[in-house]
C-alpha cells in the first residue's frame, strides 16, 4: 500500500477533559505534523489566563478571541489542532475547520470527564464554566446536554476514549487518517 501524505488537519473536538490536548499531541508527534492547542494559542496572544479573560471580559469576548484564532489556524496545513469545548458553539468556526481538517469526536462519558477533571485541578484555571465548590459532575452533565448535539453533528468520526490509554486513542485516530490517504 502507498502512503500518500495528506496536507488535511486533524481537528479534535469534544468536552473538557475528554483529553484533547494530550491525544492531539501524541498524534502530531507521531506523524511528524505541528501542532496547535487553540486555548494555548489565546493564552499566548493576550499573556491571560483564560480564567482572567472570562472574569475581566466575559465568555462571550473569550469567544471572539477563540473564533479569530480558529481562523488563522484553519487555513495551515498538516496540523494537529485541539479546540477548546465550546468550538462547536459557532457554526463559524466548524466552518472554517472543515475547509481542510477531518473532524475527530472525543467522547467520554460523564464519569470519565468527571475523573479526568477532578484529577487534573492543576488546569481548572482553564475551565472557569466548570469551576465552583461543588457539584462538578452536575455542571459537565449540564453542559453535555447542551453541547452533545452539536458535537455529534459536526464530528467526521467519533471516538470512544473510555477506558483507553491516550496511546490507543491517538493511535485509533492514525488509523482512519492514514486510511482515508492510501492509495492501493
Ligand atoms: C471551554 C473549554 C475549555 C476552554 C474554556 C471554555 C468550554 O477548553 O476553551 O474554558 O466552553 O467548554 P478545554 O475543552 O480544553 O477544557
Amino acid at each position: 500500500m502507498k502512503q500518500y501524505i495528506s496536507n488535511k488537519n486533524i481537528i479534535l473536538i469534544g468536552m473538557s477533559g475528554v483529553g484533547k490536548t494530550t491525544v492531539g499531541n501524541y498524534v502530531s508527534k507521531k506523524l511528524n505534523m505541528r501542532f496547535i492547542d487553540t486555548d494555548n494559542q489565546i493564552i499566548l496572544n493576550t499573556g491571560k489566563a483564560i480564567e482572567d479573560i472570562f472574569n475581566e471580559y466575559g465568555e462571550e469576548y473569550f469567544r471572539v478571541l477563540e473564533n479569530q484564532i480558529i481562523n488563522n489556524v484553519s487555513i495551515y496545513k498538516r496540523t494537529v489542532i485541539s479546540t477548546g469545548g465550546g468550538v462547536v458553539l459557532d457554526k463559524a468556526n466548524i466552518y472554517s475547520l472543515k475547509n481542510n481538517g477531518i473532524i475527530f469526536l472525543l467522547k467520554a462519558s460523564i464519569d470519565t470527564i468527571f475523573n479526568n477533571l477532578k484529577s487534573n485541578q492543576l488546569s481548572s484555571d482553564r475551565r472557569p464554566l466548570l469551576k465552583g465548590d461543588s457539584n462538578l459532575r452536575n455542571k459537565i452533565k449540564e453542559l453535555y446536554k447542551k453541547r452533545e448535539k452539536l458535537y455529534f453533528s459536526n464530528a467526521d468520526y467519533i471516538i470512544d476514549v473510555n477506558n483507553k490509554s491516550i496511546n490507543e486513542v491517538g493511535d485509533e485516530i492514525i488509523y482512519i487518517f492514514n486510511n482515508l490517504y492510501s492509495c492501493s
